[in-house]
């Protein structure tokens, strides 16, 4: 008796589920196919285009380096892209002029509310060094 009501209830549902499947397996838009996509045309007016692009000089006038993501060819390059790439592109760095107070501020928020793993003591002041001397407001 019971077997046969469990059996009911699934045949009316059946239909319900059948029809839900194909449907909702459709509306909802698969993330690898938009990436499959976009990779096979690549086009010009995606807005990626331009942070994938090779960088230029810099506004202060060493070269850019290619090894390292297009950051100023300059002591404390190698240490910053290691340190900073982990997360993020060396664009979001490249963008900066603040001051360095502002670079101090921003070390102390990736640290504490983006999880980056504080390096050696000498790493650090490279890297702030660095960061200050070529992504400032300041000079
Ligand atoms: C553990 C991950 C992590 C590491 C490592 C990391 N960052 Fe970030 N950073 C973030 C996140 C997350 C954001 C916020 C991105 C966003 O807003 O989309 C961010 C944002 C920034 C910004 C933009 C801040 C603003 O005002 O919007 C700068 C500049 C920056 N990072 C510099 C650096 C530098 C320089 C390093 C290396 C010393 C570094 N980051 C390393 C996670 C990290």
């Amino acid at each position: 008796m019971r077997a046969i009501t469990t059996f009911t209830a699934l045949g009316a549902l059946l239909p319900f589920a059948l029809a839900l499947g194909p449907a909702s397996a459709q509306s909802r838009p698969d993330p690898m196919r938009a990436a499959a996509t976009q990779a096979a045309r690549p086009s010009l007016s995606d807005p990626m285009v331009a942070l994938r692009a090779p960088t230029e000089q810099p506004a202060d006038g060493v070269a850019a380096s290619a090894e390292f993501g297009g950051l100023p060819d300059a002591p404390g390059a190698e240490e910053t892209y290691y340190q900073c790439v982990a997360c993020h592109s060396t664009e979001i760095i490249k963008q900066q002029r603040i001051t360095d107070a502002r670079w101090d501020d921003l070390w102390g928020w990736m640290v504490e509310q983006q999880g980056m793993v504080e390096p050696e003591p000498e790493i650090r002041a490279a890297i702030l060094g660095y960061l200050k001397t070529h992504f400032s407001s300041e000079r």
